[in-house]
């Protein structure tokens, strides 16, 4: 088998490329090919070694396929000291991503170039390690504590130019990055440059109390995981003992995470994430519509987020409301949200700007004639989504996608509103819908191939992350929540209260506990939908008489200052003693005994409702697999992704 690393020797520069598609992973064969050829470069006449990559991208890191299996030589860490302990000078020329162990490779370097739009980043904490080729060590000697704290602990990578002030990169190449990074080592020799071994730099002054600051402010953003704290001792020990000792230290905490639940579950998480992509009985070749143009129909809560969903991929947009004035109001907010995004400095205003311009406004359907992409996102209500759909058919050109944003309706009666029902199917975003990144893409029982396979690949362009369900009530994440909510109630009535609940489940690393996203949302809402069933379709009272009461006692949540808590004017809850008499009243009067509940017992409990509900998605068949819920969950209702999604953690969890 041919090697997936080259040497080549051009003119006096030895050439090391590593090519090892689709992102040049450090696999075993990888790194034995660096290895091999730094050996070759050590007997003949290259005065240099410059290491590229082929393809999209620099080396992107480790190959994660390889973690969990035993460890094959040469190790990583290991191969790193032996490039930088060369005796040639070493340059690493970067374009695309150079992540993780790739960048820790860049890092072994003498000296780093890349071209402008490249990115370098040590994600490994979102995989629930740390930098375990001697990242931790060599990045604060060349950028100093701060920055490789905030590079490392964040797991976000910085672009060429932020890099490059920060130290991490020495030059940046315009043009042609082989050609640019040949010339620039030879520029390196002739000037004479000083080879410098990262691992030999002192680590820069600091102060001595950023360790502390940087754990007690990760204990709250990162509440509950492990690898963040990890980073900070092991850049605390690089700036207190020599290299040697500070690798040594890495490696032993990199293999106690390696071996550690956490990362087990982050690992999972990220191929879940990629395996969700893939529809298993999509035809490989099918060949996809073209989106270039969308509109939204309804401009409240919704349909202002997908509006600027698309707008910020570069997607023009006409946002259909009912009249003139829902149509302003539903602009104003868009507004709002656009001023608040570059008031908090997460888009530049120029960007904004540009954004904004993509999303028009209409009242009148004939506008939709030739858009390639409709999303319906008007009340929930299966009469008015039909009608819509009935005049979507009337005025839209042929071939183009009809989709609702509906959280419980049925799909395919939405579609037979249609004479195209092959073109329908559902995209269910999550609220606020510019920001979350779940996207369920609901496909109808009519559903056309190509149809589906262009919403997945579009949801990559609009940066969701798409997860395939089949049409049931509440297809696969508001399905979950029904059981979950209900086993809350249950809870409270046997004894415990909410704050309790709440707290045992943020512990446990939601991001919001039960009771707090109820009030968030609004009883009402539950209320409302309720008052629609039969005594039997609402099922066990103890299940929702608790809401009801509070409800009918005008406390609606949030909004109304009060629901299961009292709110102030800055909406910070306060438990209620009302609330937990009305509690204790309605567990008397349905003949609950109430006991001492553990917090344990409330998290297995919520996430056991998950998970039953989950195996039974599973097999009929709404969801495509386990992981796939995981995905749902994590990012469409904040479960902990260090615990890889209710379904991984059930797994983990029964051994
Ligand atoms: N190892 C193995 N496979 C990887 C991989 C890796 N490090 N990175 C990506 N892949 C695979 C993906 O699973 C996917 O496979 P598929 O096509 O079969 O689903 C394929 O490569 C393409 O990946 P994406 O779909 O994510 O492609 P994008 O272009 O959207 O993104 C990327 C590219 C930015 C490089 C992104 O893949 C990424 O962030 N990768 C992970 C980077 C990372 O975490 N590196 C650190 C690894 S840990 C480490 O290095 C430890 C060291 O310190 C010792
Ligand atoms: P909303 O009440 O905020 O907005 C609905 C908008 O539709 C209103 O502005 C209304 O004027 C407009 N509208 C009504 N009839 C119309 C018509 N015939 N033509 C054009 N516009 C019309 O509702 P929201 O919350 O945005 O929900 C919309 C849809 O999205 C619902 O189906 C809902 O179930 C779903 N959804 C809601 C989520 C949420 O958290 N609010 C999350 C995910 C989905």
């Amino acid at each position: 088998m041919s090697s997936p690393v080259k040497y080549t020797l051009t003119g006096n520069i030895g050439v090391v490329t590593v090519d090892n598609p689709p992102v040049n992973a450090l696999s075993h064969a990888v790194r034995q090919g660096l290895l091999d050829a730094f050996e070759t470069a050590a007997g003949d006449a290259s005065e240099a070694l410059l290491l590229v990559c082929e393809g999209r991208t620099f080396i992107a890191g480790a190959d994660i396929s390889e973690f969990g299996q035993p460890p094959q030589e040469p190790f990583l860490p290991d191969l790193c000291d032996r490039m930088e302990a060369s005796d040639k000078l070493f340059v690493a020329a970067i374009h695309g991503t150079a992540l993780g162990g790739g960048f820790e490779v860049a890092l072994s370097a003498d000296y780093r170039c890349a071209v402008p739009s490249a990115k370098v980043g040590l994600p490994e904490v979102m995989l629930g390690l740390l930098p375990g080729a001697g990242g931790t060590q060599r990045t604060p000697r060349l950028a100093g504590v701060d920055a490789a704290l905030q590079l490392m602990t964040s797991g976000k990578p910085i672009p060429a130019a932020m890099a490059k002030e920060a130290g991490l990169v020495d030059e940046i190449i315009e043009g042609d990055l082989v050609d640019g990074a040949l010339t620039y080592v030879q520029k390196l020799l002739d000037d004479n440059a000083p080879r410098r071994s990262t691992s030999a730099l002192d680590v820069p002054e600091h102060d001595a109390a950023i360790f502390d600051q940087f754990r007690a402010v990760l204990g709250k953003k990162a509440r509950g995981q492990v690898a963040p704290q990890a980073i900070v001792d092991c850049v605390e020990k690089a700036a207190a003992t020599p290299y040697e000792e500070g690798v040594a230290y890495e490696r032993q905490r990199f293999m106690e995470l390696m071996g550690g639940d956490q990362s087990k579950a982050l690992r999972h998480f990220f191929f879940a994430e990629r395996a969700a992509a893939k529809v298993d009985d999509l035809p490989r070749d099918v060949e996809l519509r073209n989106v270039e143009s969308v509109a939204v129909i309804g401009g409240g809560t919704m349909g202002g987020g997908i509006a600027m969903t698309f707008a910020n991929a570069g997607i023009p947009v006409t946002l259909v409301e009912i009249s003139d004035e829902a149509l302003e109001r539903g602009l104003a907010i868009i507004d709002r949200n656009y001023a608040g995004s570059v008031k908090r400095g997460k888009l530049s205003e120029d960007k904004a700007a540009a954004c904004r311009a993509l999303i028009s406004g209409a009242t009148d359907y004939s506008q939709l004639a030739d858009v390639d992409l409709v999303i319906e996102a008007v009340f929930e209500n299966l009469n008015l989504k039909k009608e819509i759909f009935a005049k979507l058919d009337d005025v839209c050109k042929d071939g183009a996608i009809l989709a609702t944003n509906t959280s419980y309706q049925d799909v395919n009666e939405i579609a037979a509103a249609t004479k195209r029902p092959q073109d329908v199917l559902g995209l269910h975003f999550f609220s606020p819908a510019h920001i979350m990144k779940l996207l369920e893409v609901v496909r109808g029982e009519k559903t056309a191939d190509d149809v589906l396979a262009t919403c997945m690949k579009l949801a990559k362009r609009i940066r969701k992350v798409p997860v395939v369900a089949g049409v049931c009530y509440g297809f696969i994440g508001n399905r979950m929540l029904q059981p979950y909510a209900q086993q809350t109630q249950l809870l409270l009535l046997e004894g415990a209260t909410p704050e309790q609940v709440d707290t045992a489940m943020e512990n446990f690393g939601m991001a919001m506990g039960p009771l707090r996203v109820f009030d968030l949302a609004g009883l009402d809402v539950g209320y409302k939908a309720r008052e629609a069933l039969s005594e039997e379709e609402k099922g066990d009272p103890a299940g929702y008489r608790v809401p009801d009461l509070l409800v009918e006692a005008g406390r609606l949540g949030q909004k109304s200052g009060s629901g299961f808590y009292s709110y102030d004017e800055n909406r910070k809850p306060t438990p209620d003693p009302e609330v937990h008499k009305m509690i204790e009243d309605t567990a008397s009067e349905l003949g609950i005994k109430r006991r001492d509940i553990s917090d344990d017992e409330i998290v297995e409990r919520l996430v056991g409702a998950l998970v039953d509900e989950g195996h039974k998605i599973i097999d009929e068949g709404i969801a495509q697999r386990a992981s796939d819920i995981d995905v749902v969950y994590v990012y469409g209702y904040g479960f902990p992704a260090f615990r890889g999604g209710p379904m991984f953690h059930a797994s983990l969890t029964a051994g």
